[in-house]
């Protein structure tokens, strides 16, 4: 309701409680309430007796109304949960996820107190970014699962490209990388039997506005924001709306073909294949040329004239 509320508001023009309460077939006192929420999520909306209401300011927040705004996807963001702050989407997104909540649930949080990377690492997290997740519900093996990192690695290189014009490089398993600075990551956590999933959650991290002076310590060598690339501002909300249709585009060819196409794309923008690489895995170490990902997501090295493929640990380049 809010979503059609703030669609009518959109037009800049006064509307009267009257008009609105036809259009949406709402009583006035319930388009008093929900103009009252919209300006409690940051909406300001100005109400003259005898005109109407009139929206002045957008929120610079991606509520779930503004997702929804002309967003083109068919099973995701159906469900919108979003907070101000909180610890992990991911970790929402699991609480979430056992309350029953259908696929391509998104839980989007403007600033994460407790943003996690992959093994328990720290995730910075400031407003200027995007930090969100989305439940999934596929019917495919378990071992199957990483592929969706790969996959939402390659619907987002697709993006940047498309929308903005910046080549990102795929680094395998689960990053984004510009110029070799990370500018984003993604962590699949999964729910599942022996044989059967229950659920997985994608959980996405991108550097969209922050300055350089955020990265600092660890960061400033290795993080990068799509504003520090680009040199300007960019639209959060248009970002993650275009992500999101391609990322559901992505994943039902995924459903229906299979992983071929995000490998594809993953191959040809890989930060991770032609290089010497060391995969670290556990308390083990394996040194090679990364050849290629097999049409199930490992990464192919060649090591002694033998290729072996890997399906998990953390990968160091070592040059050409
Ligand atoms: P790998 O290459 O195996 O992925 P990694 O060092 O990149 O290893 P990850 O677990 O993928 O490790 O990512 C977590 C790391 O990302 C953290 O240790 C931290 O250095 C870095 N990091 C934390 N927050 C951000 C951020 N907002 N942007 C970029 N990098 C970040
Ligand atoms: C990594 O590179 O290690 C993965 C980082 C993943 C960060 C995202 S931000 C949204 C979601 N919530 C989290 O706590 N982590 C992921």
């Amino acid at each position: 309701m809010k979503t059609k509320l703030l669609e009518i508001l959109l037009n800049g023009q006064y509307t009267s409680g009257q008009e609105i309460s036809a259009k949406l077939g709402i009583s006035r006192t319930a388009v008093w309430k929900h103009i009252n929420s919209l300006k409690e999520d940051g909406y300001s909306i100005e109400s003259q007796f005898g005109k109407g209401y009139r929206l002045l300011h957008m929120n610079k927040y991606v509520t779930p109304e503004k997702v929804r705004l002309g967003l083109k996807c068919k099973l995701f963001a159906r469900d919108i949960i979003h907070f101000h702050e909180t610890g992990s989407t991911n970790e929402e997104a699991k609480r979430i996820a056992e309350k029953n909540y259908p696929e391509g649930t998104l839980v989007i949080a403007e600033k994460q107190n407790f943003g996690k990377g992959r093994m328990g690492r720290y995730w910075q997290s400031l407003s200027t970014g995007l930090w969100f997740s989305i439940i999934l519900k596929p019917s495919i093996p378990p071992r199957d699962a990483p592929q969706l990192s790969l996959l939402a690695a390659a619907a987002l290189q697709i993006t940047l490209h498309k929308e903005f014009h910046i080549e990102a490089k795929v680094k395998w398993p689960n990053d984004l990388l510009v110029d070799n600075k990370k500018v984003c990551g993604i962590l699949t956590e999964m729910k599942g039997e022996m044989d059967r999933i229950n659920y997985v959650i994608i959980g996405i991290g991108i550097n969209v506005n922050q300055e350089v002076s955020d990265f600092s310590g660890e960061l400033a060598n290795t993080a990068v924001s799509l504003k520090i690339i680009k040199g300007r501002e960019i639209d959060r909300l248009l970002l993650l709306q275009k992500y999101l249709e391609t990322l559901e585009e992505f994943y039902l060819d995924f459903l229906e073909n299979g992983f071929e196409r995000a490998r594809r794309v993953c191959v040809e923008n890989s930060h991770t294949i032609g290089n010497i690489v060391t995969i670290y895995f556990g308390d083990k170490e394996h040194t090679g040329k990364a050849v290629d990902l097999g049409r199930d997501g490992a990464l192919i090295l060649k090591i002694n004239n033998q290729e072996i493929s890997f399906y998990g640990g953390e990968v160091s380049l070592k040059g050409k």
